[in-house]
């Protein structure tokens, strides 16, 4: 490391002129050894036949006040809004045991619904809102509890699975005689236009990106009411069954959706988008709460669904919670409010927070419980590797995309980034650790050797912005395009990142003044979310500044995220309107590693596999990883059912993975927090039984 030193010294000496820099190569080591960070719980593993079975039970019950809407003739009795065989939650995996009515969770967020559309690409608010709302074929956020030789996705609305002998077909059953929260049934109805009319009709894309590529290009067919299945090219794909969850394949409710589609009589696609606005109260779901109400920039409110097909060992139907609320504010007040009790959940991810909640959580009448897990968030500079029309760039934005196709411009990109003092501007202490970017540290995949880490090095950067035939042709301190290239003016490299989160902002900033100390002019496009997955979605950029999705870490899902398997798998490289991914060779070697990767279910194999990959990744710079660090769930005490050592963030957000269906509040700590008491949703709002 003590070309650090010297570097560091001739960098704050300033006044280093690009032609000054000595071309010298500072070649790639294997990361820094990530602080040792103890304050971590760990989880109870189980196998997945432990959490929950689908069996009839003798009977059913419901809260009180249910009861009267069946009594009035409002609602069918509850074994009737029941499937035959609802999920059953099993006492043993309840870490308190079955809980009791009542109680609401006071979320807390800093987005803002679009609309209830997530299949044409509305976003609801992110903070859980959608996973409250939508539920998926298979369930991956648990899995952070599950004993690693017994790692597969969980069953949800798909109860069961199973492949043919050649491993090419995988037949799926539904669970039966389930119902939408206004009563219409669930079935292969829904199925069929989520994979008809969503994932394969190029005009409609689902909030996270879902594309064909998604599921392996399979092939769906319908077989009965509750059976469909899915056909490959190769034998057990089995990373599919990660894709029937969370994000993929939440199926909508076809009855409503279908006749806003263009394909069935709807105006156009921007109407199908946006023909359920926030306004529009109880959108059916197959989730546990249904949104009741909203106010603009204030709240959203969610009360049970009295059609929810999951059930307690005793037969009480779930939720336990009655109500949920989304407070419409900011993210790092989730956390202010979180510790100080005037609200109910966080997840601690923006470290600038990371000092002050720390202290306040560990005063004495604390109403809050803080649990750090691993290091499962990350941040990563994505480069737009299209240099064949997508996005429509300028000539500006074309000569950025043709410069970051040059490995040598990559390496001198991640080598004018101090990571340590990233991440150290974020917050101090043993929490962030450099990321060489690619398979995160502490993932199962994740080999060390195998990880390429570019050092700060300004003097190594600017060698290979000139090994990449960059010059500062007219003295200024930065490079310029190369003559006839874009005027041959400095170079200019827009970041696109959101201006949501702190951290984003701060590591955004932080990345411009070191890129501009390294000669190359660089500037933020600052978006909120909503706009900035827009510009994402569309490959309108030069580079992305992203918190990490997830498939760094568990690998098996969303696999085709990390190198572009599909036309639109990966955010930096989409193909143009013509269809066309311009890949370059480096990138050929990754997918035919990812496409091995799916097509071998032998243990070891994928681990060397993975290795190659990492490789190849941190070796040509595929993206530039920035920092990784833990983040911690603040939960308020009076709350039951929270298991152990549940990450923030693994196979999905905490929303999903601490299972709030089965999280209940103690009678005795039960306050009076409902806004709607005694109500069910309805398209006017809540409604009482005798309302
Ligand atoms: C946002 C928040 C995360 C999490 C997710 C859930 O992205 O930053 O902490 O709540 O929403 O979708």
């Amino acid at each position: 490391m003590k070309f650090l030193t010297t570097v560091s010294i001739l960098a704050l000496s300033g006044g280093l002129s690009v032609s000054a820099a000595m071309a010298q190569f500072v070649e790639p080591t294997t990361p820094p050894a990530p602080p040792k960070f103890d304050a971590q719980t760990d989880p109870v593993l189980v196998q997945r036949s432990e959490i929950f079975q689908y069996r009839a039970l003798d009977s059913y019950s419901e809260p009180a006040f249910v009861s009267e809407f069946v009594e009035t003739g409002k609602l069918p009795p509850v074994e009737e809004r029941l499937p035959k065989e609802p999920l059953v939650f099993s006492s043993a995996n309840m870490p308190d045991g079955p809980g009791v009515y009542g109680g609401v969770m006071r979320h807390v967020i800093g987005g803002r619904p679009e609309g209830w559309n997530f299949w044409a690409g509305q976003s609801q608010g992110w903070g859980g809102i959608d996973i409250a709302m939508y539920e998926c074929l298979t369930r991956n956020g648990p899995l952070f509890t599950i004993k690693p030789e017994d790692l597969e996705p969980l069953p949800n609305l798909a109860k069961g699975w199973e492949w043919s002998e050649d491993g090419k077909t995988l037949t799926v059953h539904l669970i039966e005689g389930a119902k939408w929260s206004d009563g219409d049934p669930f079935d292969t109805k829904d199925i069929e236009f989520y994979w008809n009319d969503i994932v394969m009709d190029p005009s409609v894309t689902p909030v996270v990106g879902t594309s064909p590529s998604s599921f392996g290009d399979a092939r769906l067919e319908v077989v009965d009411d509750y059976t469909f299945t899915m056909s490959f090219d190769t034998a057990f794909p089995e990373s599919v069954l990660y894709a029937l969850a969370y994000g993929n394949f939440c199926p909508g409710p076809s009855h409503v959706l279908k006749p806003e589609h263009p394909k069935y009589g709807g105006e156009s696609y921007q109407s199908f988008r946006n023909a359920f606005p926030p306004e529009k109260l109880a959108f059916p779901v197959m989730g546990a709460w249904v949104p009741v109400k909203y106010a603009s920039d204030d709240i959203i409110v969610m009360r049970r669904n009295p059609y929810y097909w999951k059930v307690d060992e005793n037969g009480n139907q779930l939720p336990y919670l009655n109500e949920l609320h989304y407070r419409l504010s900011t993210w790092a007040d989730r956390d202010v409010q979180a510790i100080a009790g005037t609200g109910d959940f966080s997840n601690l991810e923006q470290p600038e927070n990371y000092v002050e909640i720390l202290r306040k959580s560990a005063e004495e009448d604390a109403p809050a419980r803080l649990a750090f897990a691993q290091r499962t968030i990350g941040y990563t500079l994505i480069p737009n590797l299209a240099a064949n029309g997508t996005g429509e760039p300028d000539e500006r934005g074309q000569a950025v995309r043709e410069l970051n196709r040059n490995r040598d411009f990559r390496i001198g990109i991640s080598q004018a980034l101090d990571r340590q003092r990233l991440g150290e501007a974020l917050v101090k202490g043993p929490f962030t650790t450099p990321y060489a970017g690619g398979l995160m540290p502490g993932s199962f995949f994740y080999d060390d050797a195998s990880t390429a880490f570019y050092p700060y090095s300004v003097e190594s950067a600017r060698a290979h912005f000139e090994a990449a035939g960059l010059e500062d042709t007219d003295g200024n301190g930065f490079y310029n395009f190369p003559d006839g290239v874009a005027g041959g003016g400095d170079v200019q490299i827009v970041i696109t990142n959101t201006n949501d989160y702190q951290t984003d902002k701060n590591l955004g900033e932080a990345v411009l003044a070191m890129l501009n100390d390294a000669g190359i002019k660089a500037s933020l496009n600052s978006q909120n979310v909503n706009d900035r997955n827009g510009l994402r979605a569309a490959g309108k950029f030069d580079w992305l500044l992203l918190r990490n999705e997830g498939e760094q870490f568990t690998v098996v899902q969303n696999t085709d995220r990390l190198a572009p398997l599909g036309k639109h798998s990966t955010w930096g490289h989409q193909a143009n309107d013509a269809g066309e991914l311009d890949l370059l060779p480096f990138e050929e070697e990754l997918v035919d590693t990812l496409r091995a990767f799916a097509g071998t279910r032998d243990g070891e194999e994928r681990v060397e596999l993975m290795k190659g990959f990492q490789k190849t990744y941190t070796g040509n710079v595929y993206t530039v990883g920035l920092t990784v660090y833990p983040g911690a769930l603040i939960v308020n005490k009076r709350f039951a059912n929270i298991p152990e050592g549940a990450p923030i963030f693994m196979f999905n957000w905490a929303e999903d993975s601490i299972m709030r269906e089965r999280v209940y509040v103690p009678e005795d700590e039960q306050r009076d927090l409902e806004l709607f008491p005694d109500s069910l949703p309805s398209p006017e709002g809540p409604v009482k039984a005798d309302g």
